[in-house]
Order: structure tokens, then C-alpha cells, then sequence
């Protein structure tokens, strides 16, 4: 079973981007973190940070043929703006967990909408790493499920 990471824009900064509200890990880190869970679960994992709309809407698109059975993303700024990756993630039809690791509801009145949250199965927000980790347990097991 083979699961697609995706990070959206300024992701990469983790660790330096505003240490207060996401934490002083890294990207890295958290690749990391996630590595051990996927290696555990049995699963293989494929990380992607882009800051670029189009190319997340491209690897949306051409995960089924690429052979990834699921998806985790944390479309960051694009939660709260792209119709076009709600699009495709309704498009590629994979089952989808939304990640923030800011609890959203809890900041500025633009992040407490989600474009994309209506084509994910469930959405984790405000728990940090540990997000990206128990959605990847529970996409796991959505997974087994419909096997
Ligand atoms: C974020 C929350 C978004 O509002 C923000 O634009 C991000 C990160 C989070 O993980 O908490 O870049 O998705």
C-alpha cells in the first residue's frame, strides 16, 4: 500500500516559519516521525512539498496511476483558496485526510474555511506532527477496509 505526503506552500520553512504556532521540527522531522509509523503499519510512504497550486493539482491527479492507494495532504494557504485542488482531489476519487497542525479554528476568521476539506474523508487539525500520524493510522485502516 503506497500513500502520498503532501506539504503545500512554505512547509518547507518548518522549523524557522513562526516557531510559536508550528514548532521548531522540521520538515525533515516530521518525514521522519512519519517514516517510523508507515514502517510499522507496513505502508509506503511518498513525500512531496510544493509552493507551486499547479503541480500539487498534477500529483493529485496522476496519483491513482501512480499507484498510491491514499492521500494525506496539508494544503496550508491553499486550504482556504483552491477550488482547484478540491477539484482534483475529488477528481483522483483516493480517499483523502486533511492535515493542519494549527488548530484553524482557533486563528484568523480566513483559515476557518476549507475549500478542500469537502473532498477529504476527515480532517486533523491543531495536533501538531502527531496529525499527520493519526491520519495516517486512520487512512490505513479505511484502506483495509475497503479491501
Ligand atoms: C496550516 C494552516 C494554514 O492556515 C496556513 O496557511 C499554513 C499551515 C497548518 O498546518 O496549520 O500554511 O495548514
Amino acid at each position: 500500500m503506497k500513500i502520498l505526503v503532501i506539504n503545500g506552500p512554505n512547509l518547507q520553512l518548518l522549523g524557522r516559519r513562526e516557531p510559536e504556532i508550528y514548532g521548531k521540527l522540521t520538515l525533515e522531522d516530521l518525514e521522519d516521525q512519519l517514516k517510523q509509523v508507515a514502517t510499522a503499519l507496513s505502508v509506503e510512504l511518498e513525500f512531496f512539498q510544493s509552493n507551486h497550486e499547479g503541480d500539487i493539482v498534477d500529483l493529485i491527479g496522476n496519483a491513482p496511476q501512480n499507484g498510491f492507494s491514499g492521500i494525506i495532504i496539508n494544503p496550508a494557504a491553499y486550504t482556504h483558496t483552491s477550488v482547484a485542488i478540491l477539484d482534483a482531489l475529488k477528481g483522483a476519487g483516493l480517499p483523502a485526510v486533511e492535515v493542519h497542525l494549527s488548530n484553524v479554528k482557533s486563528r484568523e476568521d480566513f483559515r476557518h474555511h476549507s475549500f478542500t476539506a469537502a473532498a477529504c474523508v476527515g480532517v486533523i487539525a491543531g495536533l501538531g506532527f502527531d496529525g499527520y500520524e493519526w491520519a495516517l493510522r486512520s487512512l490505513v485502516k479505511i484502506l483495509n477496509k475497503n479491501d
